[in-house]
């Protein structure tokens, strides 16, 4: 399986590359926060850094779940890093209810941040309850469906590149933003899901 197998390499570099982007809000300086809500974001430090600290922790761990080699060789690690991104998931979930009304861009980018933060929570918690009745393809599948929206992360900023490069206006283009960089994502996780039960990985 080629083609999965080079997908989950350009997904782990991607993830590990926007984890160390994120992870320098944890030099605490201002000077490296997103310059249009760096007053906001001063006013609000706590949500900011409880949701940066689980998203963060959930995209570095989150690729490695789906490595059929890891899965196999080492069953209890894949628990305990599971159970760690679950965690995670819920910390950074949380955190980002809490700034989805104060989001860049007013109403618009805070209800699809609002709402890409439940879908988070409802898809890591049916994985959770999935894995704990012993239903294993299902677990699977949610499990999909969480990491396709965790990976939001990526495609948002990916997005927010192609809108630099394409000169298109910053602020008209980011509540469009915060809503493509995730439903796309979940629709193409529940068909892959669907097309394909049994494969959660590589
Ligand atoms: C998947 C669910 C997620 C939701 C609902 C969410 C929501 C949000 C919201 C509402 C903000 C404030 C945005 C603004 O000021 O306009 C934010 C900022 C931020 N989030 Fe998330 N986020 C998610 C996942 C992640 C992940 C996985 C990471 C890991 C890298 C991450 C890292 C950050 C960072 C670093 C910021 C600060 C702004 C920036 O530098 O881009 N988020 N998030």
């Amino acid at each position: 399986m080629r083609i999965t197998r080079a997908g989950w390499a350009v997904m782990t570099v991607l993830s590990t590359l926007i984890v160390a982007m994120s992870a320098t809000y944890f030099r605490f300086d201002p000077e490296t926060y997103f310059t249009s809500q760096r007053a906001t974001y001063l006013s609000h430090r706590l949500p900011l850094y409880v949701h940066i600290f689980g998203a963060v922790t959930a995209l570095a761990v989150g690729p490695w779940q789906f490595s059929r080699r890891l899965r196999e060789r080492w069953p209890r690690w894949h628990r305990r890093i599971g159970v760690t991104y679950l965690l995670a998931c819920l910390v950074g979930g949380v955190g980002a209810l809490l700034l989805a009304p104060i989001a860049y861009g007013g109403a618009v980018s805070g209800a699809g941040f609002a709402c890409l933060a439940v879908a988070w929570l409802v898809t890591g918690g049916a994985g959770l309850r999935a894995v704990l009745d012993g239903r294993v393809i299902d677990h699977r599948r949610w499990m999909v469906r969480s990491f396709a929206l965790t990976f939001a992360a990526v495609t948002l900023r990916l997005m927010l590149l192609a809108v630099a490069a394409a000169h298109l206006d910053f602020r008209t283009s980011y509540p469009a933003i915060a809503w493509l960089c995730w439903v796309p994502n979940l629709l193409l996780a529940c068909w892959f899901t669907r097309a394909r039960p049994a494969a959660a990985g590589q």
